[in-house]
């Protein structure tokens, strides 16, 4: 931050010893007070850090001091004053500006604060107060520096995006925000046009359809730092509102893709963070994340692997496994390394966990130096226990977690299982670990309906096959979307793009869109693609995941400035609110069973 303005020669925080014997002008808000002595002492605050202030009778004139004993947190000064070295036993080593302080000789309050609601000099181990109140009060929120080093990185982070995507020849390119709806798999946010009464505009989900229609208008490579639109259920790592920096390139595959996004990766966390990240990232095929980690996000920091188990414990008289297995099913689990110390409660409680995630429940036995021990032991004769030795690895001491269904059951409560048990075994290794996964199927089962839904979206380019083929069965379909994981998180989605007409049509028809319903939601699509249409893709980065990743924040509500609650509110400036019976009117819209509120 440049110090000198109108009201100061230098920011707090920048000052050091190189600045003592000179008289300096400061601003700033009252971070603390204490008096010691007849000498006050304020820590003055701005972004870049504090300084301590010295108000002491010999050099400082009565009336200042006077007007310093009525100063509470967060009034706002402005001092001149001289900058004094410290004596040895008095430098602050934890303060970036311990070196010095400041003897006042003039002071103004420039404004002064009311009692506060909450405080922004929380001491040290201190609890913060509730995410509620502090989200009511976020300006006052804002002012805490671990707060505010959040968005200092968000801003490099961002910065160094735009440069590495404008070195490798990006444009950087601004798409509507009043647009049609582009499907997401999100609920759109609409708004009604006042001119056409009826009619609405929806906010973008993304910019998807516009940056494919920007590489048809031959801009050959997009980026823009989108924000994002979506209204659903929300999470620690989903907002309504979000940014993504958002990519498009035309005339590529895979490769060209990844080595762009890496190249961006590797430019924002050294630019940001001064760190090296290994590239390229690892690949790995949708069927093989989901088969071994039961999940298309694994967190590859945990070595342990879903393995499957049916062939050496089915059949052996377990009633349970045997009928999974006949079903269908199969009988899927983890070796947990050391997880026989867990204790008899902890171990039951996995059933618990197996259910909430669908599945009948889980099974664990106990590998021992004489044997295996524990429900699903009664799978185990003498022919299965060398194997399981043998061929899975137990040795004494391990845990086996097994979970018999349909892999749609196993797959999440393995999941879950294999994350929680690692993290309380500490089995997560340190430092990230990135990877892409590949290949995955174009469509989905709806969970309720068995309907085919877009695993990624509707504009992905399936592999291999004819339109009557998609059309014929549409759920054997892979596509070229791809996903970029970071420690189990999702970072980055994208995929080649459909840019054949008749497959793209049969995709959207295979999501229950007559041919009709396709030419009047998607006809500019299909019709710009009739033109010349340049092959292409593109991937999109959750910029809010990414600096809360990079600052280990546990929630994109600590990376962004005005988040919304999970309730979907803005608590501090009251949003949503109701608004005026004329402003609906004008909008042609009346409420049903409710009465237009107001806006105050
Ligand atoms: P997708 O919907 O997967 O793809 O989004 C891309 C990335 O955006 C981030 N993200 C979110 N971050 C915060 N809150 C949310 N509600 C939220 N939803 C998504 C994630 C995710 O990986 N148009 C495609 C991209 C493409 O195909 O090029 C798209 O938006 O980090």
């Amino acid at each position: 931050m440049p110090g000198a303005t109108h009201y100061r020669d230098v920011a707090c925080g920048l000052i050091d010893a190189s600045w003592a014997g000179k008289t300096v002008r400061l601003a700033g808000w009252v971070h603390r007070r204490r008096d010691q002595g007849g000498v006050k002492f304020i820590l003055l605050r701005d972004r870049t850090g504090l300084v301590q202030l010295a108000f002491e009778p010999e050099r400082t004139p009565a009336e200042v001091i006077a007007a310093a004993a009525k100063l509470t947190p967060e009034d706002v000064l402005s001092i001149r004053g001289e900058v004094e070295a410290r004596p040895a036993g008095a430098v602050n080593p934890e303060m970036a500006t311990g070196e010095i302080e400041i003897r006042v000789r003039e002071m103004d309050v420039l404004a002064s604060s009311d009692p506060l609601p909450i405080l922004v000099a929380v001491p040290p181990g201190e609890d913060l107060p509730s995410e509620e109140l502090r989200l009511r009060h976020r300006v006052l929120d804002l002012r805490r520096s671990e707060l505010q080093q959040h968005f200092v990185v968000r801003h490099l982070a961002t910065n160094a995006a735009r440069a590495s995507l404008s070195q490798q020849g990006f444009l950087e390119v601004e798409t509507p925000f009043l647009t049609r709806r582009t499907p997401e798999g999100a609920r759109d946010y609409l708004v009604p046009s006042r001119i056409h009464h009826g009619e609405f505009y929806a906010l973008p989900q993304s910019p998807q359809l516009y940056k494919q229609l920007l590489m048809v208008a031959g801009f050959d490579r997009y980026f823009q730092v989108a924000r994002c639109l979506r209204d659903e259920d929300l999470r620690a790592d989903r907002q309504p509102e979000f940014t993504q920096i958002d990519v498009e390139m035309a005339f590529v595959a895979e490769d060209d893709i990844f080595a762009a996004c890496e190249r961006m990766l590797v430019d924002m966390f050294s630019t940001t963070l001064d760190r090296s990240i290994p590239v390229p990232f690892p690949r790995m095929t949708w069927a093989e994340a989901t088969e071994s980690y039961g999940t298309d996000k694994p967190d590859l920091r945990i070595d342990w692997r879903i393995q499957d188990f049916s062939g050496v414990l089915g059949g052996r008289g377990f009633g349970i496994l045997d009928a999974a297995i006949a079903a269908g099913g199969r009988a899927r689990g983890i070796v947990v390394p050391g997880g026989a110390s867990l204790s008899r409660s902890r171990l039951d409680a996995l059933n618990d966990t197996a259910r909430a995630e669908g599945a009948k429940g889980a099974l664990w036995m106990k590998c021992t130096e004489d044997g295996f021990t524990g429900p699903a032991a009664r799978a185990v004769d003498e022919e299965a226990g060398p194997i399981l030795r043998s061929d899975f690895g137990l040795t004494a001491g391990d845990l086996l977690v097994l979970v018999a269904g349909p892999d749609s059951e196993s797959s999440p409560s393995l999941d879950v299982l294999r994350r929680q048990l690692s993290a309380e075994l500490g089995a997560v290794s340190e430092g990230e670990e990135w990877v892409w996964v590949t290949d995955f199927p174009l469509f989905e089962a709806d969970p309720e309906t068995g309907a085919p839904a877009a695993s990624h979206h509707p504009f992905t380019m399936p592999v291999d096959v004819t339109p009557e083929a998609l059309l014929a069965d549409p759920l054997s379909v892979r596509s070229r979307a791809y996903d970029l994981v970071l420690n189990g998180t999702e970072l980055a989605s994208g995929s080649i793009r459909c840019h054949e007409p008749a497959l793209q049509r049969a995709i959207l028809e295979v999501l229950g869109m007559t041919p009709e319903q396709v030419d009047a939601r998607f006809g500019f699509l299909l019709e710009a693609f009739r033109y010349g249409v340049p092959p292409h893709g593109g991937f999109a980065l959750g910029l809010d995941r990414l600096v809360a990743l990079m600052v280990n924040a546990p929630s994109l509500r600590d990376v962004i400035a005005f988040p919304k609650t999970t309730a979907a509110r803005g608590l501090m400036e009251g949003a949503p609110s109701g608004v005026d019976e004329e402003l609906l009117a004008d909008l042609g819209i009346r409420l049903a069973g409710k009465q237009a509120g107001t806006d105050d």
